[in-house]
């Protein structure tokens, strides 16, 4: 059981066919992968690691201290159930950029983070239409499921920082869910670990690797394939030594995109003799989301049932069967 590997530049050789099936394999069973030899360069990659750490050090280090200490979170003898040993701050990419009213960013890092953000978008679609390929959708289904009445997605940047922690058994760096959104591209620390998925019950590293980008599938990539594809629990356990960088970036459908499985994979469901247990619903992503702002670290199949019963305000009609 080896956590999938996926080196990108093998696509485009004798190896494709074999690649593909790991990728197949990877987004059935895992639910993550990390992909290598993408098409970020990683001069960029470096640039991003360290002005994202230099930035922690000058303007984030601090703040994070403080709040350690005003929540005594050093002492703590019991689990802290409502609270992440993380700081971090939000980068909103489309519909439209908020980098510009970003405080204490420098002009060099925004610059940066702008590029950056441009070369995974373009990765991010890169990979939906691997995912089409190896689901037998046409070439852009998951792009376009994706647009709402804008056509474009909902695109950001979580950016953390996970200082050392001196209680990991009683505080989690991020505690366990699900991500809510589409595809999630993840620039890790290659030295400090943490991040782990679940798997059979058993929590598994994302091993660290220079250079390499972490991918995973969120809640609206499981209805969009009615199952085929699932989102994976994952949480980051906080080291006792190191501080852990963490830049993820969520590839999500617009807010007013209506999601629901697609009709092609529901067809040749309905031909097979094992009946899925889970019917997927149909909704709007941002009632999805308004949902999932309080049910975060809670299971997903009861935000799957409940989302069917809020009522929307665009018409949703029945999932046709095409
Ligand atoms: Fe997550």
């Amino acid at each position: 059981m080896e956590f999938p590997i996926i080196n990108m530049e093998k696509l485009n050789g004798d190896e494709r066919a074999a690649t593909m099936a790991k990728i197949k394999d990877a987004c059935e069973n895992w639910g993550f992968f990390e992909i290598l030899n993408h098409p970020i360069q990683v001069e960029l990659l470096d640039t991003v690691e360290r002005m994202t750490k230099e930035h922690y050090r000058k303007c984030m280090e601090q703040r994070f201290k403080e709040l350690v200490k005003s929540k005594g979170l050093e002492e703590v003898d019991s689990e802290i159930k409502d609270m992440d040993w993380e700081s971090t701050f939000f980068l909103r990419h489309l519909p439209e950029s908020n980098i510009n009213e970003i405080p204490d960013l420098e002009d060099e890092y925004r610059k940066v983070m702008k590029e950056f953000a441009g070369k995974l978008e373009k990765l991010a679609e890169e990979l939906l239409d691997l995912l089409c390929e190896n689901l037998g959708l046409e070439k852009g289904y998951l792009k376009k499921a994706f647009y709402g009445s804008k056509g474009l997605p909902t695109f950001g940047t979580k950016v953390s920082n996970y200082p050392p922690c001196p209680k990991p058994d009683l505080i989690k760096g991020l505690r366990a869910h699900t991500d809510a959104g589409g595809i999630i591209l993840l620039f890790q620390d290659d030295k400090v670990s943490g991040l782990q998925l679940l798997k059979d019950g058993e929590w598994i590293d994302v091993p660290p690797m220079r250079h390499s980008i972490v991918i995973n599938l969120g809640d609206q990539i499981e209805v969009i394939t009615n199952g085929k594809y699932k989102s994976v629990e994952h949480r980051v356990v906080a080291q006792t030594d190191g501080t852990r960088m963490s830049i993820a970036s969520f590839y999500n459908p617009g807010s007013d995109a209506v999601i629901y499985p697609a009709p092609q994979l529901l067809e040749k469901e309905a031909t097979t003799e094992e009946k899925k247990s889970i019917s997927y619903p149909k909704f709007v992503f941002q009632d999805y989301m308004k949902l999932y702002a309080g049910l975060k670290f809670e299971a997903k199949e009861p935000r799957f049932e409940l989302i069917k019963t809020v009522d929307s305000n665009v018409k949703l009609g029945p999932i046709a069967i095409a």
